[in-house]
């Protein structure tokens, strides 16, 4: 039986067989104590083995990290600390771990937890994280299954870069040491696997349009990868994003939608992983105590997110924006490292001073100017700015980017000329708005992002199982 459910049961003395992994052992001859831990509930239960009842060489083996099953009587707990507590009389021993197991019962760093990522599974912190992270997985799913929203599965290699930011690791299964070349010196991709140039998608997006203009509402949530060279504590190359797509939305009713969400899963996290909030919450205050005061969050990690779920976010445009930031004291005391103008693409700085210092809630900001958002954005009517929406959250800065799309034809090719796509590559997409047109909408939500944001972790390293960054990509 799962711990988790084991210990909402009456004691009353009924056998039981528990399963798990050991975190600590303690106790001398008379009677040993064993906390044992099986994933499913951050509470250990305890497991007391009185002298005699188990022998003395299958108890030596008993110790930090070894895997065992515990069998016998699920009794009320003498001791503080835990309702039930089960009396061993038979121990399995599946498989024993020594002394180097690296996972002992002390206070482990996050870096060092990052290269033992195999292992880290099994502390709290990390049992704790990957719960979270499966409700807000599960979350999403429910929000869009219960409003009418279809999953689609949009393929994860692709001719096309939706982004255009030119990102992309390529697929190909030519012999690197010695690809077809054509007459003219170039690779030959026509005789790759699909006789074209391919690589891994940065976004469903494109293909997530095709579908909401025949499903009306749909949303992906899928693998994504980008080939920046981006080493921050906000970057993954290999991340999970998810994105709604809705035909008849316009940019109100996206943020609108993207409002809803985020709320909506945040809240679901809050009702379902109550024990798990609670240790990180310990977890982030700990790692606060550390940080000169002016630093520290004047909010918890739960009143944090209720901050989120209870409050309206803050919309105004890029250009507002911009007015702020420009009468800011970090802009006139030259405290910003990058100078503030209309055009410019904000920096991190930018946004966190907006959100944190500002308004101190999370922000939407829209139509931004054409130049530094993607050719898909509809145009505003000034021709300057694009329908374009950012959700900025606090100590996150991006967790969403969205627009409404461009439906006109016309406008469409004519920006894709502009940026320096062959409209040759996406022949598709432009044919939507040649047939049965809409306006429609849709975002992209990061998921480690918003993992990152309700588990209160500072690096999205340690909110992905496997991170693949920069030069790393071990397990
Ligand atoms: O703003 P982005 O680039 O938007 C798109 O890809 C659109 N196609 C979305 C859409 O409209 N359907 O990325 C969306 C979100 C960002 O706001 C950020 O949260 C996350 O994806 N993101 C990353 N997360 C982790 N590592 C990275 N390298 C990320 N790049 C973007
Ligand atoms: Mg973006």
């Amino acid at each position: 039986m799962q711990i988790k459910e084991l210990l909402k049961l009456t004691p009353s003395e009924q056998e039981v067989t528990v399963k798990g992994w050991v975190r600590t052992k303690r106790g001398q001859v008379a009677v040993t104590f064993i906390a044992i831990n099986d994933g499913s509930t951050i509470h250990n239960i305890q497991a007391v083995a009185e002298g005699g009842a188990i022998d003395e060489e299958t108890l030596k083996l008993v110790s930090t990290g070894a895997c065992v099953a515990v069998t016998g009587k699920l009794i009320a707990s003498m001791g503080s600390g835990q309702a039930v507590e089960l009396k061993a009389e038979k121990i399995v021993i599946y498989g024993t771990a020594d002394e180097s197991f690296p996972m002992q019962p002390k206070k482990h760093s996050l870096e060092f937890l990052r290269e033992k990522a195999h292992l880290r599974f099994r502390t709290n912190t990390f049992g704790a994280i990957f719960r979270i992270r499966h409700t807000l997985a599960f979350a999403v799913h429910k929000y869009f299954n219960d409003n009418g929203f279809f999953n689609l599965h949009t393929p994860i290699i692709t001719a096309s870069d939706a982004e255009g930011a030119g990102e992309m690791f390529h697929v190909t299964n030519f012999d690197m040491e010695k690809p077809p070349k054509g007459d003219d010196g170039n690779i030959d991709y026509s005789q790759d696997f699909f006789g074209r140039k391919t690589s891994l998608t940065v976004s469903g997006q494109l293909e997530g349009e095709l579908g909401a203009l025949a499903l009306s509402k749909i949303y992906t949530f899928g693998p994504t990868f980008r080939a920046e060279n981006s080493n921050t504590t906000r970057h993954l190359a290999e991340f999970w994003m998810i994105e709604p797509e809705v035909a008849f939305y316009e940019l109100e009713d996206n943020m609108n939608l993207a409002e809803d969400f985020v709320q909506y899963v945040i809240k679901y996290a809050l009702e379902n992983c109550a024990d798990d909030l609670t240790f990180l919450e310990k977890r982030l205050l700990e790692e606060e105590k550390s940080k000169p005061q002016n630093e520290r969050s004047d909010l918890s990690l739960t009143e944090k997110l209720k901050f989120v779920v209870e409050n309206q976010f803050q919309r105004l445009t890029y250009t507002e924006a911009i007015e702020i930031l420009v009468r800011s004291k970090p802009h006139k005391e030259k405290k910003f490292q990058y100078n503030v103008a209309w055009g410019i693409d904000l920096q991190s700085e930018h946004e966190r001073y907006l959100v944190e210092k500002h308004f101190k809630k999370p922000v939407i900001l829209t139509n931004y100017p054409k130049d530094i958002k993607a050719f898909y954005m509809k145009l505003d009517e000034d021709n300057k700015t694009v329908r374009a929406m950012d959700v900025l959250f606090p100590g996150i800065g991006e967790i969403i980017g969205g627009s409404q799309r461009e439906d006109d034809y016309e406008k469409l090719l004519a920006r894709t000329k502009e940026v320096g796509i062959d409209p040759e590559n996406i022949w598709w997409y432009l044919e939507t708005r040649k047939f049965g047109s809409a306006p429609h909408a849709g975002f992209g939500l990061g998921f480690e992002r918003l993992v990152l944001f309700v588990t209160g972790m500072t690096n999205i390293r340690d909110v992905i199982p496997f991170p693949r960054t920069p030069k790393s990509a071990e397990f």
